[in-house]
């Protein structure tokens, strides 16, 4: 459909990457590994400087976020979705509620629910009847339900990144009740209020900029109590691999529970030293005017549209654009990838099979000069084809 046409200079983008994970890994952090070479990469995670390195991580994460200081720091191998299955088994009592509005979330739903020991509800906007989410009432439909009041867990997906859905608000925990949030498209961008969170988890390779297989957690002080009393109660078998006591004792030596990925955290350790100079606030109101364009780019195009139509609701990092059915995103994305203009910006495979859309990352590594030109490079496509 495309192939025939040939794309002005001026429109090709400085980078090609624009995937909502794996994300673009800026060229200079991976010069600055090299000169880690040695002295950091391939030695020990037990020795001083690994240790070092990791109290200083831990001292820029605490800044960067703003945690209260009796919060916890922890990282594993696994990614995030090792939590969807730590969080049911670990942290659990009796009962979780899981809000779905996504693929990810259905699956961290799905992991709760094959999790003996505990019983498991959710709450789900429908989304894969797409895009008819426009009236949905959110949290009123949890509290009418009553299921809300008896959990003692609340999982929330801050921002899903399968449709692009972001949460605006997050309802307040009542006594006893732990909420849990999966950030993994969300956080180092969009603000999480730690006096009404309790487990907030992220993989490092979304808007840090590192590579998959390394998770990463915030957990406070009534999680750290629900841990130890599930584990000492010792009703339950949870493999050592899954044992949050595991990484708290280990993690908090500044040491990992198993051999970690040091080159991931430095990956990520050097994104975050760049956003903690840019500063939490400015870093969101960067991300913020880069999705206002996107968005109005769509809104304004004769062939495109925001996928989600309640603006209230369009992720600031990860933006889904409707595509018109004569024009097949799959041919549009194909094409980007195979002349090597435009990597990664294909729906999320279930998404993907029901409506015709793309997925643009607007995660803060992404320039916005380079964006413009993605946007006026689809531009010049769709009017040529
Ligand atoms: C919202 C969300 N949660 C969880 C995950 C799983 O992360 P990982 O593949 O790093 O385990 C992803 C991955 O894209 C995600 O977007």
């Amino acid at each position: 459909m495309f192939e025939k046409i040939v794309v002005p200079k001026e429109l090709i983008p400085s980078d090609p990457r624009f995937g909502a994970g794996p994300s673009l890994i800026p060229s200079e952090h991976i010069n600055i590994l090299l000169k880690k070479n040695r002295d950091l990469l391939g030695t020990s995670h037990r020795q001083l400087p690994f240790k070092n390195f990791v109290r200083e991580l831990y001292e820029d994460i605490r800044t960067y976020f703003n945690l209260p200081t009796d919060y916890k720091i922890l990282f594993g191998n696994g990614g995030a979705t090792l939590l969807f299955n730590m969080i049911p088994l670990g942290l659990v009592k009796e009962k979780s509620l899981h809000f779905v509005c996504g693929a990810f979330s259905e699956r961290w739903y799905k992991y709760s629910l094959e999790t003996p020991y505990i019983t498991t509800k959710k709450i789900d906007i429908e989304y894969d009847k797409m895009p008819n989410i426009s009236d949905i009432k959110l949290f009123d439909e949890m509290n009418e339900k009553e299921k809300f009041a008896n959990a003692d867990l609340l999982a929330f997906t801050q921002l899903e990144t399968s449709i692009g859905f972001e949460l605006k608000s997050i309802p307040a925990k009542t006594n006893n009740q732990l909420i849990a949030i999966d950030a993994t498209s969300s956080a180092g961008v969009l603000p999480c209020d730690f006096n009404n969170t309790d487990i907030h988890f992220w993989s490092l390779q979304k808007i840090f900029s590192s590579d998959g297989g390394t998770w990463m957690s915030i957990l406070s002080p009534p999680a750290v109590e629900r841990i130890n009393q599930i584990e000492t109660d010792k009703k339950r078998f949870i493999p050592h691999f899954m044992r949050w006591s595991e990484y708290i004792n280990n993690n908090d030596k500044f040491e990992s529970f198993n051999t970690p990925s040091i080159i991931n955290l430095v990956l990520f350790h050097e994104q975050l030293k760049k956003l903690k100079a840019i500063g939490a606030q400015r870093v969101l109101a960067e991300t913020v005017e880069k999705a206002n364009y996107l968005y109005d780019w769509a809104q304004n195009h004769k062939h495109l549209s925001p996928l989600i139509e309640n603006e209230f609701f369009r992720a600031q990092t990860v933006a889904t654009i409707k595509i018109d059915s004569k024009i097949p995103a799959d041919e549009l994305t194909k094409y980007l990838r195979e002349k090597n203009l435009v990597y990664g910006i294909g729906g999320y495979r279930s998404v993907a099979k029901k409506i015709n859309h793309i997925r643009i990352a607007l995660f803060p590594s992404i320039n916005f000069e380079d964006l413009k030109r993605l946007t006026k490079l689809i531009d010049f496509l769709l009017d040529n084809v």
